[in-house]
């Protein structure tokens, strides 16, 4: 699958059939999610892969109650050592480099399970000291994401996104350069070349209507 269409066509999945994940799937999602980028390339996160039914059934209860966690076979609990990164970038390094790097592996994971033919969701919302508590997890710590991998069971529909021109601004805050050079949404040379298309297509139409109309208007007439 193309990298565009992946990123484009990826769902977050909460609906799983029951069938089992191979394993060399989950060692897959798992390797994209180490070559992710990490600052200093250090890579600061470590995977809790998580089978048992007893153990996800716990887990999605720490989820705030997200109940539907359950049936997806595979939780990945991903899960932090803030002071590795700290040792290199201080605060800086343990506050953002730490979630940053996280998210990147997450991503990649996501992706990765999609590209399979699997789905995926990411979970932030947890009662950390609850993850804490099921996994055994030491305090140095902490919990990032955990992510549900299985067959999916539903095709969710496409959210709404924003369109790209909400969201880009050029060389400074509020940055918008005139619509017609932008080169993104309505103005793009795509948009442009199929609105010129359009626009002949619709003369030539109208063209044509003209001369029938005539063509009635003289023999009505005539007669
Ligand atoms: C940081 C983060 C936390 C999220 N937490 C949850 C969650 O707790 N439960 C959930 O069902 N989805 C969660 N999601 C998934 C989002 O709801 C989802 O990505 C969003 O609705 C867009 O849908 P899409 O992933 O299909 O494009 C989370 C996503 C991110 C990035």
């Amino acid at each position: 699958m193309d990298v565009l269409d992946c990123i484009r066509t990826r769902r977050s999945v909460r609906k799983y059939k029951e069938d089992p994940v191979p394993w060399d799937n989950i060692v897959t999602i798992m390797q994209a999610g180490k070559y992710a980028p990490a600052a200093g390339n250090i890579f600061n996160t470590k995977f809790l892969v998580v089978k048992s039914d007893a153990k996800r059934k716990m887990i999605a209860e720490a989820c705030v109650q997200q109940y539907w966690m359950e049936i997806a076979p595979i939780h990945i609990v991903m899960v932090a050592e803030p002071e590795h990164m700290e040792r290199y970038y201080g605060t800086r390094g343990a506050r953002l480099y730490t979630i940053q790097g996280a998210a990147a592996a997450a991503e990649n994971m996501l992706l990765t399970a999609h590209s399979l033919g699997l789905g995926a969701c990411w979970v932030g919302a947890f009662d950390e000291e609850e993850i804490r508590r099921i996994l055994n997890l030491p305090e140095h710590v902490n919990v990032q994401a955990v992510i549900t991998i299985g067959y999916p069971d539903e095709r969710p529909e496409p959210p709404v996104k924003q369109r790209i021109e909400h969201i880009v601004y050029f060389e400074r805050w509020w940055g918008r350069m005139e619509a017609p050079k932008t080169g993104l949404g309505y103005w793009s040379p795509y948009i442009k070349r199929g609105l010129a298309e359009t626009k002949k297509i619709a003369e030539k139409k109208s063209r044509k209507l003209v001369d029938r109309i005539s063509q009635r208007i003289r023999k009505a007439r005539k007669k």
